[in-house]
This record gives C-alpha cells, sequence and structure tokens, in this order.
C-alpha cells in the first residue's frame, strides 16, 4: 500500500524558483516518486524554469506552479486553497521562501530594511504554515509505512537558518528573523501533535545557492564564515533537500519540533 514514506501524497514548496534550496527540495520529491506538487516563488520566471525540470523527470507528474509574494496577507492562503482544489490535500510542505540580511549593525539598520527583511523570513513563513496547517488539519491522514506508528496527517519543514542559534557580526535582524521561525516551529509542535501533524525545522549553513554566492562581493563575505565550520566548503541545496525530505517521510515519525542543523558543524565549533 503506498504510504508516507513512498511520498504518495501531495508536496508543497515555497521559495522554489532558480537553483536555490526551495527548487532542489521540489525536484528532490519529483525524483523521490511524489507525483502531485505544488511550487511557488515570487519569481514567476524562473519558478517556470523549475516547473519545467521537476516535470522532465517523469511523464506521469503533476505540478502546480503559482507566483506571488509569500509575505503579502492572503497570498498563502489563495495559494494553499489553489493547492487543495487541484490536488484535494497536503501532506508535506517545505516553506523555503526567503531572503538575505542586509549586513548591518542595529544602528545602521534602517525600519525598512527590519520589516522586509522579518515580513519574508518570518512574517512569510508563519503565513505559510497557517495556511498549510489549516489545510492539513481537515484531511484524512495517510497510513504509516510501518503499522506500528501512527498515521500521519501532514508534515511541515520550515527553513530557519544556523544564524537562528549563533550570531555573526552585522547580522541581528536576519538572525532574529530566523530565531523567530525556529520558536514558531517549536510552537506549532507542541499545537498539532494531536492533530497528528509534525513541524520541524531546518537550520542550514552555507550552502552555495544564488543567495550566497551571487556576487563576488558576497563570496568574499562568507569566505571568513565557511572557514570556521569544520568541514570548510558550502552545502549543497541538494545535501538540505535530502534533510527535508526525510523530515516530511514516515520515517521521522517521532521527530517534533526539531531544528536539524545541516551545516558542516559550524554551530559545534
Ligand atoms: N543559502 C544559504 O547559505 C542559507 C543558509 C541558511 C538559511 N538559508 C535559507 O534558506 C532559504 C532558501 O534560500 P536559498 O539559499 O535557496 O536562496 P535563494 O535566493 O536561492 O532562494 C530563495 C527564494 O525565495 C524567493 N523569495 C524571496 N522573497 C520572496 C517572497 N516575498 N515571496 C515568495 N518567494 C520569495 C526567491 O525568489 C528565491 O527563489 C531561505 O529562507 C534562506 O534564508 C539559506
Amino acid at each position: 500500500m503506498p504510504d508516507e514514506s513512498s511520498f504518495s501524497g501531495v508536496a508543497l514548496v515555497t521559495g522554489a524558483a532558480g537553483t536555490g534550496i526551495g527548487a532542489a527540495v521540489a525536484l528532490a520529491f519529483a525524483e523521490a516518486g511524489c507525483q502531485r506538487i505544488a511550487i511557488t516563488d515570487v519569481n514567476e520566471e524562473l519558478l517556470d524554469q523549475t516547473k519545467s525540470k521537476i516535470k522532465s523527470t517523469a511523464s506521469n507528474l503533476e505540478v502546480l506552479a503559482v507566483a506571488g509574494d509569500i509575505s503579502s496577507s492572503d497570498f498563502a492562503e489563495t495559494f494553499v486553497n489553489k493547492v487543495v482544489s487541484s490536488f484535494g490535500r497536503i501532506d508535506y510542505a517545505v516553506n523555503c521562501a526567503g531572503i538575505m540580511g542586509n549586513n548591518q549593525i542595529s544602528t545602521e539598520t534602517t525600519l525598512d530594511d527590519f520589516d522586509k527583511i522579518n515580513n519574508v523570513n518570518y512574517r512569510g513563513c508563519w503565513l505559510s504554515s497557517r495556511a498549510e496547517l489549516n489545510a492539513m488539519t481537515k484531511q484524512d491522514p495517510l497510513p504509516n509505512h510501518d503499522s506500528r506508528r501512527p498515521p500521519q496527517r501532514g508534515s511541515i519543514v520550515n527553513i530557519a537558518s544556523q544564524l537562528g542559534i549563533v550570531g555573526r557580526p552585522a547580522c541581528s535582524a536576519y538572525s532574529a528573523s530566523k530565531a523567530a521561525v525556529m520558536a514558531m516551529t517549536r510552537g506549532d509542535a507542541i499545537d498539532y501533535s494531536e492533530h497528528h501533524i509534525r513541524v520541524n525545522c531546518i537550520c542550514p549553513g552555507i550552502i552555495d545557492t544564488p543567495m550566497t554566492t551571487s556576487t563576488e562581493e558576497r563570496k568574499q563575505l562568507l569566505k571568513p564564515a565557511i572557514d570556521i565550520a569544520p568541514m570548510r566548503r558550502m552545502g549543497l541545496p541538494q545535501e538540505v533537500a535530502d534533510c527535508a525530505l526525510f523530515l516530511c517521510s514516515s520515517k521521522a515519525s517521532f521527530v517534533q519540533g526539531a531544528a536539524l542543523v545541516v551545516d558542516g558543524g559550524y554551530v559545534i565549533n
């Protein structure tokens, strides 16, 4: 019988355009056999590219791509409603949409920068997960791959950051936006356990994506941070995606409210 470990349900990924973590997560779902995948991003053109890449992995795969701004008050709800009306349910939601910080200390940070960072990274993640939870609570659970474990009604993975755990110079607004995602994850994990919904987050270290490598200036800025981590390299978006799929699967059935650090050892050093 199809079950949660084979991704027989419906996947939703935010921030899925381009070559970043969200696109890697969406592709990983397709490669793992998930046949109904919904993706969103503010960048419509690059979102369509992700859609084409996903569709090229299997002929019978359905992809719903809807562009929009996750920080706007009603987009997440509209998108989630479209996913439910197209695919009937949402089983795995991975909230990846995010922006980098302004690389300024607090006294140099404008209110506009502060609001922008928090509106996308925290508010956008909250709006997304709130809409996903609302849909998940209304659906029947899928059977677990192991009949001794409870069925799962849904699993959400929020993408936070290693900087939600530790500090770095000139990063307080971004760090705080990611610490908020971690705290929200724990709170939702407590509140939705009774619904058989799991909510976890991932705290990536420095990952090779457009956010970190699109300009030479960004690469130079991050070099010292890469050298702090014992593994002394950037992670691949696929290495984060694999962890997200594990947390979504019923193999992670007793993992609740966790912050899985995927950082080459940065926070232990
Ligand atoms: N790359 C890293 O080193 C790193 C480290 C820790 C955490 N993260 C987090 O991982 C997530 C993915 O980042 P990434 O590295 O893949 O970067 P990325 O820039 O490649 O991907 C982020 C995506 O989010 C989208 N996005 C931005 N604002 C949006 C909005 N308002 N509405 C909808 N979509 C929006 C972007 O268009 C982009 O496609 C982010 O939350 C980021 O904070 C990244």
